[in-house]
């Protein structure tokens, strides 16, 4: 006998109106449907198979090898997807199959294994939780030999209204009870839908036995952007607790928003407002933060990175980033380097120790160790047509304002004087400077307050 796992992705998720099937909606930067697969390794499943339909090619796209899909042409309900599964996979009657919703990114593989567990030698077994608005869910009836049926909201009394256990839609069930129950399954309903739910009912009515098991899942199917960030507030308190538990410190785990994907390491500190994205990285003793949104960057041991922005940034060990600062794909700070306040790196290399402190664009070039960008430089590296690289040797000092028209190369030791416009190369150790002398004017001040007298 085998364990497989069908997971039900083909709805739209017309409630949440955004266009993106619902099931690649993000939590923690991860598809819900990704999570669920996650999920099912809990059920240690030969085959795991997949119902898409509404824009199956993007959900195709982000599902890993190793796991088929079927159509399912007309969302006709959870019966009728799982019924398509099921006649892909063939089961022998002995097999349990295991059905997840695409649309459960909390459930666990801890819970998807103690459920595979419970289930030995039942028809039936099924996963509930209780939640304090129940309301939308399929609600589970009790009798006096436990779960008697579930009812859709849709088609509930008042007192079915009021019972606060809900259906999960995850399920085992015995491949024999699930194929005799899937013919049986009409759609004589609210919603006029063929409910998977039903099969419940059905296993109770022909003597099988049926169980539940009870979970914690503070929401269940996320059918609302509501509940897509509820989904998201508890994952982020999971993985924020994980990695405090190694040894991160977080100001405020609650302002703090990281991707599952992200790796942090123990001794780092992040500040409240930080958002790490991706595949970001952050050192042991960084502090990261307040307010700093990092996506697929690094930021290397003890370097500081404040109030910014991170893209595609490498920032190496004791590097200094911020306040404001903007890091653009391909910015390369090495260690002890500094971009500074409102200053913009893309597509550049800062060497050890090299410094932009404050109010530069510098994009397309490289900065040799221990340069020094004045205040308000800028290399001008689009001609209108195409990009330029600007050459910065170790050791200069670029005067403040000025103009580094690309491609241009400053060399080593070279200085360049504050407000040119530098437009040729600079030889190492020379002082390129471009500014037309400074006349003086006496008594015009004077002169000036007079003829403003005299106008009046
Ligand atoms: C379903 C359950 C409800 C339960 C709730 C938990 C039924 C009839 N109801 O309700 O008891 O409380 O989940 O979240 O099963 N899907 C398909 N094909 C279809 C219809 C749905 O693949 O034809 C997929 C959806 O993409 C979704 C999942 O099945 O991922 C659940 O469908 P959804 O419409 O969200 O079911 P609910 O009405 O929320
Ligand atoms: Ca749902």
């Amino acid at each position: 006998m085998s364990v497989h796992v069908i997971i039900l992705a083909a709805g739209e998720g017309t409630r949440m109106r955004s266009g993106k099937p619902k099931v690649l909606q993000q939590v923690a930067g991860k598809p819900m449907v990704s999570w669920v697969l996650e999920a099912a390794t809990g059920a240690a499943p030969e085959r795991t198979m997949v119902v898409v339909g509404h824009e199956a090619e993007a959900i195709v796209a982000v599902l890993p090898q190793g796991v088929e899909t079927v159509l399912q042409p007309q969302q006709l309900g959870t019966a009728h997807a799982t019924a398509l599964a099921v006649a892909a996979l063939e089961p022998a009657d002995d097999d349990t199959i295991v059905v997840l919703p695409g649309d459960a990114p909390l459930v666990t593989d801890d819970m998807v294994g103690q459920l595979v567990a419970c289930h030995a030698g039942n028809a039936v077994t099924l996963v509930t939780t209780h939640l304090d608005d129940p309301g939308g869910y399929g609600r589970i009836v009790r009798g006096e030999t436990g779960v008697e049926a579930i009812v859709e909201h849709g088609d509930a009394g008042p007192t079915e209204l009021a019972i606060t256990e809900v259906a999960t839609s995850i399920y085992a069930f015995s491949a024999q009870h699930l194929k005799g129950a899937l013919e049986r399954i009409g759609s004589d309903n609210s919603q006029g839908e063929q409910y998977l739910t039903d099969a419940v009912g059905l296993a109770v009515g022909d003597g099988e036995s049926v169980d539940a098991i009870e979970v914690d899942l503070p929401v269940v199917g996320v059918n609302s952007f509501d509940q897509l960030a509820e989904a998201a507030d508890v994952m982020r308190a999971r993985i924020n607790s994980e990695w405090m538990r190694q040894g991160v410190m977080m100001l405020d785990p609650a302002r703090t928003y990281v991707d599952a994907s992200a790796v942090l390491s123990a001794g780092a500190r992040i500040y409240p407002g930080v958002h790490i994205e991706g595949t970001s990285t952050i050192g042991a003793g960084a502090q990261v933060g307040p307010d700093t949104h990092v996506h697929d960057s690094s930021i290397g041991e003890d370097a500081v990175v404040r109030y910014s922005v991170l893209d595609g940034a490498d920032v190496q060990s004791r590097a200094n980033v911020g306040p404001y600062a903007s890091l653009r794909p391909g910015a390369v700070l090495g260690p002890d380097s500094k971009a500074g306040s409102f200053v913009e790196l893309k597509n550049t290399t800062l060497a050890a120790g090299a410094k932009v402190p404050h109010l530069s664009y510098i994009g397309d070039a490289t900065v040799g160790e221990d340069a020094n960008i004045g205040a308000g430089s800028i290399t001008c590296n689009w001609d209108g047509y195409d990009k330029h690289h600007t050459k910065i040797g170790a050791g200069a000092r670029i005067g403040s304002d000025t103009m580094l028209v690309a491609p241009v190369e400053i060399g080593e030791g070279g200085w360049t004087g504050a407000g040119s416009v530098i437009s040729k190369d600079v030889a190492p150790g020379a002082l390129g400077i471009e500014r037309s002398p400074q006349k003086e004017i006496p008594g015009y001040a004077d002169r000036r307050s007079k003829r403003a007298e005299s106008d009046e």
